[in-house]
């Protein structure tokens, strides 16, 4: 399965190693899609110097050589150099009859790879923030489009599970009873319930004189020793904080239609037992040193305000640990246990960091081989409307719940201002599929590093670079094949391509299986968003200039028809890719 550019380039070579001997058979024939032409060849530009020759005789001299009977209708030389290839319409045909025939439209499947994704990571008992929707949204994209090229994807959800707040929130939690109404609101409004905490925390240590305010601050501090301790009973409770977190955040992601389950959690204290021999090899290894009680890491290059060195502090002054020592057993047991060949973390870019010296200790340790590379996937900033990052809305502090209920109420008002001949319960299951799908496509549309303004109504639009306006596509296509009584996956026909709209539209079907493989390896979903918003154009385009059930021919309208049903096929696969549905008609 080639594209174009694939196919072309070794002809390209041979008509170099032609023109001026073998010795640069290898020369990189520079070919690059262009407006002027299909392609449009480089080389000549670049070996001219080397062999003396001017850029346009030289071009001429390939051009020569070049054998492209059958794939090429017009070759020119233009400009300072450069070579032009128009592709025959019969050759294009050729080769997406191709991917027409590949169940996996063109998707080549890699050496698999063992991966482990780092992403989503909300934390107990707090409400999940638009980064964390951002960061889910990102990494499952990226695990389902490197297990679509065959690789052995391991998710890797590092909940923060662990911590001195732990001692508060159990003892706020035994106050108010485990099935109390404020219990629930760990599964509804966590950060209600955090916050509640908090303020009994606060007012206890503010109060004077010490003890008038209750001794919830007292409680709280043993609470966390005997968590730290082990203790049975104390265990038992932050485990039920964690369980009614897990109901939250499942709920999230049931409604998010995201690929984590709880067999994917490896939160921050599955690494407890690790952490005091970690700690005790990287300071035998003479790695980490004691500064001021605090067991640190100094590594060159790490500088903060007038040259003084930034420490990793890995044990605090108090024995405890720190968000870095989990981290160093993170890479630890990934690259060790989970055998690592690549490891993604998608977490925010403002941890950059704490991420590289985490890796730049670790390879000092020898705990991350230089041929297991570490991947920080930087998450942006999602902005409101005042451009600052979004933690409000109307007011109100931000719901993630909230949030997602409003998406889909926007996107049923659309649909029901379009659909009205619909079934409640069908317009119900659309308005659901089109108001996540416009908010997790918001997220894969932009490059996953870079700020955006949270703009719903924006998002849910049926126009413009949008969640809807990709799904539109399969519901048309859809509906063209049940005015016929037909099954699009069973659509094969063979391909003619005569107009202008048509050779386009299969032109793009042609690079479904590059763009698939360039998310795999720079790990940038918005690609794949960027190659389907084409497509939905390059196909729209078609269908308002090609006719299709009404085509002239038989054999035309069953080309265009296997045209659609390559659409379809290609955009359910990256919508799925993406992690948006397809719905049934829109
Ligand atoms: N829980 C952290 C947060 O909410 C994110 C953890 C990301 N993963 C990691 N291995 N550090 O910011």
């Amino acid at each position: 399965m080639v594209s174009p550019l694939v196919a072309l380039t070794p002809k390209v070579q041979s008509a170099i190693a032609t023109a001026l001997g073998d010795d640069y058979r290898e020369a990189d024939p520079v070919l690059r899609p262009s407006q002027f032409a299909d392609v449009q060849v480089n080389a000549a530009l670049a070996l001219a110097k080397k062999v003396g020759m001017p850029p346009r005789e030289l071009a001429a001299r390939i051009v020569d050589a070049l054998e492209l009977d059958g794939v090429c209708d017009s070759v020119e030389v233009s400009g300072p150099g450069f070579i032009n290839l128009t592709f025959s319409d019969a050759w294009i045909a050729e080769l997406l009859q191709d991917v027409e025939a590949d169940e996996r439209s063109g998707v080549a499947l890699q050496a698999t790879q063992n991966i482990p994704i780092d992403y989503s990571a909300p934390n107990v008992a707090k409400e999940m923030h638009v980064g964390h929707l951002r960061t889910t949204v990102v990494g499952d994209s990226l695990a389902r489009t490197l297990e679509h090229l065959g690789h052995h994807v391991i998710r890797q959800n590092h909940i923060g599970d662990w911590g001195t707040p732990f001692g508060m929130l159990i003892e706020h939690l035994l106050d108010v009873g485990r099935d109390s109404e404020e219990a629930e609101l760990l599964v509804t409004d966590p950060n209600a319930f955090y916050q509640a905490a908090r303020v009994k925390f606060d007012r206890a240590e503010k109060a004077e004189p010490a003890g008038s305010g209750g001794d919830f601050n007292v409680r709280a501090r043993t609470r966390v020793v005997l968590l730290q301790a082990g203790d049975p009973d104390t265990l038992a409770l932050w485990r039920e904080l964690v369980d009614l977190s897990k109901i939250y955040f499942n709920k999230i992601y049931s409604t998010l239609g995201i690929t984590l389950t709880d067999d994917d959690l490896a939160g921050e204290s599955t690494y407890n037992e690790v952490l005091a021999d970690l700690c005790a090899e990287l300071e035998a290894k003479g790695i980490a040193t004691v500064s001021d009680g605090a067991l640190c890491v100094f590594l060159d290059g790490y500088t903060g305000r007038e040259g003084k060195p930034v420490p990793l502090i890995i044990r605090k002054s108090d024995g405890g640990y720190n968000y870095g020592t989990t981290d160093l057993a993170t890479i630890k047991h990934r690259v060790e246990d989970l055998k690592a060949d690549r490891v993604l973390y998608v977490i925010g870019a403002p941890q950059a960091l704490h991420l590289n010296m985490v890796w730049d200790t670790a390879r000092k340790a020898g705990w991350l081989p230089d041929d297991v590379v570490p991947v920080h996937v930087q998450i942006g900033n999602v902005l409101g409307e005042d451009r600052k990052i979004l933690k409000t809305r109307s007011g109100k502090p931000l719901r993630l719940m909230a949030l997602l209920d409003e998406a889909v109420e926007k996107a049923r008002t659309v649909i029901d201002g379009t659909r009205p001949d619909l079934d409640d319960t069908v317009r119900a299951t659309i308005a659901r599929q089109i108001g996540i799908g416009a908010v997790k496509y918001a997220d894969l549309s932009v490059a996953h590093d870079s700020e955006y303004v949270f703009d719903l109504d924006r998002m849910v639009a049926l126009t413009g670079n949008t969640g809807p306006y990709l799904q539109y596509v399969v519901a048309r296509v859809r509906s063209i094949f049940r005015q016929i009584g037909l099954d699009p996956i069973a659509q094969h026909a063979p391909l003619l391509l005569g107009e202008p709209h048509e050779r386009a539209l299969a032109m793009h079907l042609l690079g479904f299986g590059d763009v698939v493989a360039e998310v795999g390896d720079t790990y940038e979903p918005h690609r794949l968003a960027g190659y389907l918003f084409e497509l939905a154009q390059a196909f729209s385009a078609f269908y308002e200039n090609c006719p299709v059930l009404k085509a002239e021919r038989d054999e035309v309208r069953e080309s265009r028809l296997t045209l659609c049903a390559l659409v379809f096929r290609v955009m359910t696969t990256g919508l799925d890719l993406l992690g948006l549905e397809a719905p049934e008609q829109m």
